[in-house]
């Protein structure tokens, strides 16, 4: 989906959709159509029923306007509209306009509603709503006529002349995170044949054209640097596994801030394989990795005055003859020796030694990393939020507040003393489950965090988050690009200096 801004008359034809206030105000748009129709949209109005934030009111034909179709488009809320609120509003346009089948259509400006936003903003916020929930993954898919949901082509903003330099400025950035979620996604949809560790390693090279650095780890540099955690994972793949540095340095500042991402193109489990019902969700097992790549992503292409660093460990969790067993030993990165319990917690121990490498080699002002790390992260919170681990309580809230205003939501779980005790092991320092069905999520976590050197650090368990399995308001079914609205939010809102946040 395309979408355009200008600031030429409104169109005479085609579908129309012109925004209308929750308490009844018309926005100067509406209330031009209102008089050339005689009144049609007051009238509308009333008989529409209940004036709720995001609903539409249709008219087919409009009595006294050229249009196909006006769409009347209900904005605001009661106690006060947020941008997030507006994409949302933009998600369910994107749904009614897919349903009608129109491909097309011109959005007019909500100059004159009492949003609290400017126009600029919120024609922004509609659009990317619209783009974010018009996305699908249907490229294995040939066409079909009975497709229930239709590709919305494009929208075309109309507004003021005096809004356009904003708008498009706005848009511009925001596009900028629009194309990182989609990445994300469309990383996250690829069966893991198509995308295996070496063709996302090669995929991160698309983001040397936004200036990005990318720096690519073979087995052979995995092994010198002494990354036996992760390798041990990699073992049992004919696939080799690669590590992948990416660094985007839109300032100079001493310390970068770090993303790290788990990159499981597949998890079967190895030998402590998992049942073959549902196994091939197990695809997802790398949207971390593309979190991290998105964001990198999203922060290049709209230039941030930031230092920023993404690594992300790609491997291929397999059963076969070369795989690691349960009871092995691993030496990580860091020394610590880990005692394999279960090969199907593979995730952490790909994490141990990117965190370790990240802390190390960068040291970074906080490091975060993102996995759909645990089955249990989904029985604790559903999908309705990810789990949030935090070392330090400012890093903390200021996930927490990205959440919120992005969407990609959290909810923090504790660390602690008492958790490491679960991952004590008889044999090596630590192993890498806790206690059977105990605080599953935290025994990951607290795992993690062993290899983390005391930067301040988050961990964030995106298991029930990064795909979901009806739509929501900005994603239709499939991958949802969890993580990169959020740290790209996070970043510009508490490291870009004052005057560049929102
Ligand atoms: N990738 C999975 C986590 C997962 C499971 C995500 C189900 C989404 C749905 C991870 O590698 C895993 O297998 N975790 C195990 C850990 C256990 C063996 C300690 C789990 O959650 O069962
Ligand atoms: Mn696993
Ligand atoms: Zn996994």
């Amino acid at each position: 989906m395309r979408t355009t801004v200008t600031s030429e008359p409104l169109p005479e034809s085609g579908t129309l959709v012109v925004p209308i206030g929750h308490d009844g105000t018309l926005s100067t748009a509406a209330r031009a159509l209102d008089a050339r129709a005689n009144g049609l949209l007051t009238r509308a109005m009333a008989a529409g029923g209940r004036l709720e934030h995001g609903r539409t009111i249709e008219l087919l034909l409009p009595a006294g306007l050229p249009h196909e179709r006006l769409l009347l488009l209900v904005l605001g809320r009661p106690e006060g509209t947020r941008r997030l609120d507006l994409e949302e509003a933009g998600g369910r346009l994107a749904v009614k306009l897919a349903s009608l089948r129109v491909s097309r259509a011109s959005l007019a400006s909500p100059e004159g509603l009492a949003l609290g936003i400017p126009p600029s903003e919120a024609m922004a916020a509609l659009a990317v709503g619209c783009r974010l929930r018009a996305w699908r993954f249907t490229k294995y898919q040939h066409e079909r006529p009975d497709e229930p949901q239709p590709k919305i082509d494009e929208l075309v903003l109309y507004l003021d002349a005096r809004e356009l330099e904003a708008t498009r400025a706005q848009l511009a950035r925001e596009e900028a995170v629009v194309a990182g979620v989609l990445k994300a996604r469309e990383l996250v949809s690829e069966p893991a044949n198509v995308l295996g560790p070496a063709e996302f390693a090669q995929a991160c090279r698309q983001l040397e054209r936004f200036g990005v650095t990318v720096e690519v780890l073979d087995k052979e540099r995995l092994e010198a640097l002494g990354m036996r955690a992760l390798l041990g994972v990699a073992q049992g793949s004919a696939r080799p596994p690669f590590v992948v540095v990416m660094r985007w340095c839109g300032a100079e500042q001493e310390k970068p801030l770090a993303f790290v991402g788990k990159g499981v193109c597949f998890d079967t489990g190895g030998i402590s394989i998992k049942p073959a019902q549902g196994m091939e969700e197990m695809k997802f097992d790398m949207a971390g990795a593309a979190a991290v790549f998105g964001t990198l992503q999203a922060l290049a292409s709209r230039k941030a005055p930031i230092d920023a660093v993404g690594v992300v460990g790609l491997v291929e969790n397999m059963p076969s003859g070369t795989a690691q067993r349960p009871g092995d030993v691993v030496r990580a990165m860091s020394g610590k020796t880990i005692e394999i319990v279960n090969t199907d917690a593979e995730g952490r121990l790909v994490l141990a030694d990117c965190c370790w490498y990240a802390q190390e080699r960068f040291k970074p002002q906080v490091m975060i990393d993102l996995a759909t790390l645990t089955g249990a992260c989904i029985v604790a919170l559903g999908r309705e939020r990810a789990g949030l681990f935090a070392s330090d309580d400012t890093l903390a809230q200021r996930l927490l507040a990205a959440g919120e205003a992005t969407g990609d939501l959290l909810w923090r779980l504790p660390l602690g003393k008492a958790y490491e005790q679960h991952i004590k092991s008889e044999v090596a320092d630590i192993k890498n489950v806790g206690r059977n069905r105990e605080a599953g999520a935290i025994a990951g976590a607290v795992f993690i965090q062993q290899f983390t050197g005391g930067v301040p650090w988050a961990h964030l368990d995106i298991a029930g988050t990064a795909w979901t399995n009806r739509d929501t308001a900005l994603a239709a079914k499939g991958a949802t690009g969890f993580g990169v609205r959020l740290l790209d939010w996070f970043v510009r809102e508490y490291y870009e200096g004052s005057g560049q946040g929102r």
